[in-house]
């Protein structure tokens, strides 16, 4: 062995591009160099010239350098090196034994990116109040902590959150990605208030009838499962799920022929949630009734308080917390709060469409107002949710939220300040989303100071 090459640990892309580059320019041929960094003989390569291969090839080098394959340098500089004697062509011959084994890898890389984006679960981790961060342990099986970030900064850009790995940790500060050293599965909080969210979420989507465990398992691999808070709900979900088809068959056979959304709320109505638990547990297990919405956006706060907050319904930022009013909305309503002298701790928030509907416009999830329609199907939570919690006051936040209270057009500018909602006592004001879109700034400060009067009349009602 006449060179001796030493890479930093993991998936040395420069590294690798610089040494080869230097091996080429001595002509040193594959089993005259070691890979292993830890060779006691041998010289390490000098710097050479850039080096053009074909973009395949390329490609492969960037990927298979995040696999795991303690061989890979080796390969990939044999790759290098043929190509470089000769065979340009070679990064495309799917039948070459080396090709074929890189491509392997590639594969196994790409699929480990796929699978740590569908599978990362952030836990919330209060610092002081209004200073959350989020962290995520996740166990991957090769080196794309890097290649896989960026999809999180997309997703998660306002908030901020770590992911700690045992090949390397990643953190994002709400402006830069900074990478770390490798962490330990303890480093990571254990669970948080959602863990029943995600679990709640997993079993609504899972169809007994589908159930075929070995599909599963590929889509979902085992060793995957301890990190997930819903994987905890598959054995059970496997052995219930000849019960539930069967539940299933004779509820169908029972049924009436023609099936409507109506239906589906009846048929949860049936359920008939004495405790909001129950109902919440109702919610989180049901589809989104619109188009979007990954998870059911519930309620928060005390029974029995003197105000309700309704808003319309979760917005992007709702959808990824899991929690009512915690985006630049709910900041502002928070201000207004304050401002009213109301502390919102003591105050009952939630929405009349429990699911955020968006559309897809490239990477951003744009706000999508509910139809009268699909507001009238979310009306039974409502009325049930407000049911158990019986506030004293019920405050409209914006049209929506009035229309699914009250079963009937009520626009904000005609019919703002005291009403009741059938039978219910209530205010009707702005949505906070109104404050921040209106352009002129006398008029924002007008609506401002209506919307914290508003404020104040429903906690001057509720006594
Ligand atoms: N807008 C709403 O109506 N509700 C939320 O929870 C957030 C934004």
């Amino acid at each position: 062995m006449d060179w001796a090459v030493a890479l930093a640990p993991g998936a040395d892309l420069d590294g690798f591009r610089r040494a080869a580059r230097g091996l080429i320019a001595v002509e040193a041929p594959p089993g005259a160099v070691d890979w292993s960094g830890g060779a006691l003989f041998g010289e390490a390569p000098p710097d050479g010239p850039p080096l053009i291969l074909p973009r395949r090839a390329g490609a492969l080098i960037q990927s298979c350098v995040r696999h795991a394959d303690p061989e890979r340098f080796a390969l990939l500089y044999q790759l290098v090196w043929r190509i470089h004697r000769g065979e340009r062509a070679l990064a495309e011959i799917a039948s070459d034994p080396l090709v074929h084994r890189l491509e392997q890898m590639d594969k196994a890389v790409r699929r480990e990116i796929h699978k740590m984006h569908a599978f990362v679960r952030f836990r919330r981790i209060e610092e002081e109040p209004g200073h959350e961060r989020f962290a995520a342990w996740f166990e991957p099986e090769h080196f794309v902590l890097e290649s896989a970030a960026l999809f999180f900064v997309d997703r998660f850009r306002s908030m901020r959150w770590s992911i700690l790995t045992p090949l390397g940790s990643v953190f994002w500060d709400g402006a830069a990605l900074d990478f770390g050293p490798p962490a330990r599965r303890e480093d990571a909080p254990d669970g948080d208030p959602f863990e029943d969210g995600w679990r709640a979420y997993y079993e609504s989507t899972f169809n007994p009838a589908r159930v075929n465990p070995r599909m599963m398992a590929s889509e979902m691999p085992r060793r995957y499962w301890r990190n997930l808070p819903e994987a905890a709900a598959i054995p059970d979900m496997i052995r219930g799920a000849p019960a539930r088809v069967r539940e299933m068959i004779e509820r169908e056979a029972s049924a009436p022929m023609k099936r409507n959304p109506d239906k589906a709320v009846a048929a949860m109505a049936d359920q008939r949630p004495k405790t909001l638990e129950a109902l919440n547990r109702i919610i989180a297990a049901a589809d989104p009734f619109v188009s979007g919405g990954t998870r059911a956006v519930l309620g928060e706060g005390p029974l029995t308080p003197a105000i309700a907050l309704v808003g319309e319904q979760a917005g992007d930022q709702e959808d990824v917390q899991g929690r009512p009013f915690v985006g630049p909305a709910g900041q502002l309503l928070d201000r207004a709060l304050a401002e009213a002298g109301l502390d919102r701790t003591d105050l009952y928030v939630t929405n009349a469409v429990k699911h955020f509907k968006f559309v897809q416009d490239g990477k951003r999830r744009l706000h999508k107002s509910p139809t009268a329609g699909e507001v009238s199907h979310y009306r039974w939570w409502l009325d049930k949710e407000l049911e158990l919690v019986r506030p004293r006051v019920i405050v409209a936040l914006g049209a929506t939220a009035a229309l699914a209270l009250a079963g009937k057009p009520m626009p904000v500018t005609k019919c703002r300040g005291e009403t009741s909602f059938e039978n219910r006592r209530g205010v009707i004001t702005y949505h906070p989303s109104y404050l921040l879109r209106v352009p002129d700034a006398a008029r924002k400060a007008e609506a401002w100071g209506q919307f914290v009067d508003d404020l104040r009349l429903a906690r001057a009602l509720a006594g």
